[in-house]
């Protein structure tokens, strides 16, 4: 027997303010997006925004039902329409910020497992890692040049 290690490398920046220009331009669209999210059951509202190589940038926002699990998040909103507008164009950057009804999100917000899942579709249909900025309503940032930093072992299509 032998144990694995894995390790993830993620970038922490204190506040939006550090980071660069152009991971601060598309976080803003995010959380521009969040305003618009259809969160009327968990009122946590999510906001994304991806840039595409061909510098478009699509934002997406959760989207309820009250058939609860309908649900659809707001990485998966933006990256879908991405991929329905532009199928050809390979994602550089994603942005996803979050904000709660009840308590101050002061920690930045991670995709869930079903959204890392889908960004690591697109990150091997393009052959292109994918850089995720992540941000509460304050505090400190996290950047990751790929999402496999947090989908270790990931499943895709080489095991079909
Ligand atoms: N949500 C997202 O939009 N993205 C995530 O990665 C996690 C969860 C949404 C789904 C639902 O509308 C609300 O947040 C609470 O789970």
């Amino acid at each position: 027997m032998k144990i694995l290690s894995l390790t993830a490398n993620i970038e922490v920046y204190e506040n939006v303010e550090e980071l660069n220009h152009a991971d601060a331009t598309l976080m803003e669209a995010a959380k521009k997006s969040m305003e618009d999210a259809y969160a009327p059951y968990s009122k946590f509202k999510v906001g994304a925004a991806l840039r595409l190589k061909n510098g478009k940038v699509i934002i997406g926002s959760n989207q309820e039902n009250a058939a609860f699990p309908v649900t659809l998040c707001a990485e998966r909103v933006a990256i879908f329409a991405a991929a329905a507008q532009y199928p050809n164009e390979a994602i550089e950057a994603l942005a996803i910020t979050a904000k709660s009804g009840s308590r101050l999100v002061d920690k930045p917000v991670t995709p869930c497992g079903s959204c890392r899942q889908v960004i690591h579709e697109s990150e091997y249909r393009f052959k292109q890692p994918i850089r995720v900025i992540l941000h509460g309503e304050t505090g400190e940032v996290y950047v990751l040049e790929t999402i496999k930093d947090i989908l270790p072992l990931t499943f895709d299509a080489n095991f079909l």
